[in-house]
């Protein structure tokens, strides 16, 4: 089943990441083979091959090695990683999808006063390592309730006073007349790669694979801006520009002592940036996506 030469990336199954994991992937120049098992497919263009897995098995996975990449949420790899003695993964990129928060929820009319108020109670989660950790860090002891899902429910059910769940919109919390007291941890999407040492031929497309996927995320934010400008203005007009390395500089035929200015922007570009830009003096401003860019 795992071809020799080739890589293997680990993704989402279903689930919250797994459009976005394939999104990137393409955005990345892959072409994704539909083949006819829906367990791994064959990318036709580049050798590496997808798994499509529960995303709990993910960072397993990645540290066995049997997939030298994986994509996957921060929460997931921090309760994975809580229960190893080492790591044996590295997280090489954050990947700006699937944010959302662990936080712990109390039944909307119940008081609560900061971590103390856990103090004796019965919290359900399906992240138990990170709960704990949580709790320890606050010097409160309380009952760990494991449950593998419908972890919104365990008040109503009267298993647990709080919950420990992961929260996107929140809309979950509040259709179960609950809501959020205390942020347990921030996650998106992370990309991670096994720490075993992969054979020469390997390594070498893990740093195509990787420089490719550095592209990606580095359009996401850049902008190329042109404007023009009179020559005086230039050097204002360099410090606003967000993020820009040395701008290009180019005369303009038949306007003496007048330039026109193009630069990479690797930050995101506001209204207030061209408003800032116009009143230094630049005018015909273009502001233009960038659609793939390797450094
Ligand atoms: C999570 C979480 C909540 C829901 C919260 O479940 O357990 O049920 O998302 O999202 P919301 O704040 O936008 O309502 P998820 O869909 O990841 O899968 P699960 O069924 O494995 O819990
Ligand atoms: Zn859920």
């Amino acid at each position: 089943m795992i071809s020799e030469g080739r890589l293997h990336l680990a993704i989402q199954k279903s689930g919250r990441l797994s459009d976005f994991s394939r999104g990137l992937l393409r955005d990345a120049g892959l072409r994704i083979q539909n083949g006819k098992n829906d367990l791994t497919a064959r990318v036709e263009n580049f050798p590496i091959d997808l798994m499509f897995v529960r995303d709990d098995d993910i960072p397993t996975f990645v540290s066995d090695g049997v997939c030298e990449f994986g994509i996957v949420g921060r929460n997931v790899l921090d309760e994975f990683a809580l229960g190893e003695a080492e790591p044996r993964f590295e997280v090489v990129a954050a990947l700006g999808f699937g944010r959302c928060a662990l936080k712990i929820a109390a039944p909307e009319r119940l008081a609560y006063e900061g971590p103390q108020s856990l103090e004796g109670t019965r919290i359900a989660t399906s992240y138990p390592c990170i709960l704990q950790d949580f709790l320890d860090r606050n010097g409160v002891s309380a009952t760990v309730v494991k449950m593998n899902g419908a972890v919104e429910l365990a008040p109503r059910l009267g298993i647990a006073t709080f919950i420990c769940d992961l929260v996107s919109t929140g809309a979950t919390l509040e259709a179960n007349g609950l809501r959020p007291v205390e942020t347990v941890l921030e996650s998106e999407a992370v990309l991670i790669r096994t720490r075993k040492t992969l054979p020469e031929d390997k390594a070498d497309l893990s740093t195509r694979l990787l420089s490719r996927i550095d592209g990606v995320l580095a359009t996401q934010e850049s902008k190329y801006i042109m404007l023009n400008a009179p020559e005086e203005a230039l050097d204002e007009i360099a410090a606003i520009l967000p993020g820009a390395e040395s701008p290009t500089i180019i005369p303009l035929v038949g306007r003496p002592g007048h330039f026109a200015v193009h630069a990479v922007c690797q930050e995101s570009v506001f209204w207030e940036t061209l408003q800032k830009l116009k009143g230094a003096g630049a005018s015909a401003i273009l502001v233009l996506p960038i659609e793939k860019m390797m450094m």
